[in-house]
């Protein structure tokens, strides 16, 4: 470890949020079930939270991606790494991500699965950095808007570490 992190949105706050994110999609599908697609790894924990908090019928199920690129910036050009165990055909489904940046992997995501025939198809992400978008994507719940720094916690990584972080951070160093 070794890495300062100081606080960006605390534990307390984004508890709260996803209780209010939970109550609005509740409401919004009320009389209906909803079907959370979780995109590995970022989302676990946001997603775990978000589903306890959902007052209709929940169901689940996993992707993962890859997104071709140099570097640190993301061609958009996405591979699926694991797909989903079940077709989404005539369900009601919420992409759920921990963050949109660039929204390049994502709107080729969003691509991939209308192509295969959801009732709905909408979008729910715990961050999101408007500043960043190269790509505009329509989200449909916002947990916080952040300005243009590398978070960590909460399920986003540096290296594969922090994800575990109860809170939203910054590394200092
Ligand atoms: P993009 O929207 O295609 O540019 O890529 C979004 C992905 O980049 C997210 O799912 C994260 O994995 C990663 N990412 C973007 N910003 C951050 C950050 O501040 N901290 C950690 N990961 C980030
Ligand atoms: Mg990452």
């Amino acid at each position: 470890m070794g890495d300062n992190i100081r606080v960006m949105i605390p534990e307390e706050e984004v508890d709260q949020k996803i209780a209010e994110l939970g109550r609005r999609i509740s409401e919004d599908y009320a009389g209906s079930s909803v079907h959370l697609i979780c995109v590995l790894k970022g989302s676990i924990f946001f997603t775990c939270e978000l589903a306890k908090r959902i007052t209709i019928p929940v169901t689940l199920d996993f992707m993962s991606c890859s997104s071709y690129g140099s570097g640190t910036v993301s061609s958009g050009v996405v591979k699926i790494v694991k797909d989903l165990d079940e077709p989404i055909e005539g369900r009601h489904v919420i992409v759920i991500e921990d963050i949109i940046d660039s929204g390049r992997t994502l709107s080729n995501l969003l691509q991939i699965l209308s192509a295969r025939k959801p009732a709905s198809l909408a979008l729910c992400t715990l961050l999101d950095k408007p500043d960043r978008r190269v790509i505009p994507v329509e989200v449909d719940y916002t947990g916080f808007e952040i300005p243009d720094e590398f978070v960590v916690g909460y399920g986003l990584d540096y290296d594969q570490k922090y994800r575990n972080l109860p809170y939203v951070g910054v590394i200092e160093n």
